[in-house]
């Protein structure tokens, strides 16, 4: 299949959304900021929220929060919830402005901080999980916790896992290809999940947990 030609398709389909990342990038002031999701992950992602209406959500990586608005739009309807964690303050309180702007402040709580730290002591279960972190050896590190915070039949989900075979292999992409393809593997022979990876973003895994 002609992946370019199939995706030009599907955007041209889509192009009267009212909230496309272009959009958004352009109405956000800050302008350095840790790269956010495509539309075509967006709209994935308000598929299944539809699909399954997850309660509580957990993104880890909010950057000016792009992500977490497409969720939130799809939660409010029903009262759905997402706690999301993000460690540089300053890209934080941009992404608190941008709920705000989009109206959806009421359904977010932010936690600036380090995912490392803070999905560890993590307590409450969730519904969905969204693995979207800048830093990509946390995928595989956070796996374990990941599984143990979904409730059973939640979805475990996460961008960038196509990383091990569309970023160049030179030195500078090296361990970043060797960090996506540890947690795709945990993710595969993982006995408590169903999963696939879906060539939509930069490679979007979604999973769910057995019952
Ligand atoms: C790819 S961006 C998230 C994009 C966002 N999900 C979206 O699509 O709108 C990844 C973010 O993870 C943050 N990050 C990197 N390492 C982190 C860590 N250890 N704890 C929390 N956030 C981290 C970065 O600052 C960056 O903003």
């Amino acid at each position: 299949m002609d992946f370019k030609k199939a995706s030009a398709y599907i955007e041209s389909l889509y192009e009267k959304r009212k909230l496309t990342q272009k959009q958004y990038i352009e109405t956000t002031e800050l302008k350095d900021f840790g790269p956010v999701i495509d539309d075509d992950v967006a709209r994935m992602l308000q598929v299944l929220i539809t699909l399954v209406r997850p309660r509580r959500i957990l993104e880890i990586g909010t950057s000016v929060g792009f992500s977490t608005v497409s969720m939130a739009k799809a939660v409010k309807s029903y009262g759905g919830k997402i706690t999301t964690i993000e460690f540089d303050a300053k890209v934080a309180k941009q992404a608190i402005k941008n709920f705000e702007r989009e109206k959806v402040a009421g359904q977010i709580e932010v936690r600036i901080g380090d995912a490392r730290e803070i999905i560890p002591i993590l307590t409450e279960e969730y519904d969905l999980i969204f693995q979207d972190v800048g830093d990509k050896n946390l995928y595989a590190a956070l796996f374990d916790d990941c599984v143990r915070l979904l409730k059973p039949a939640g979805l475990l989900v996460a961008e960038d896992t196509l990383f091990p075979v569309t970023l160049f292999p030179v030195f500078k992409w090296v361990k970043m290809r060797e960090a996506l393809a540890e947690f795709n593997k945990k993710v595969a022979d993982c006995p408590l999940l169903e999963s696939t990876l879906l060539p939509i973003g930069d490679g979007f895994t979604v999973a769910v947990k057995r019952e």
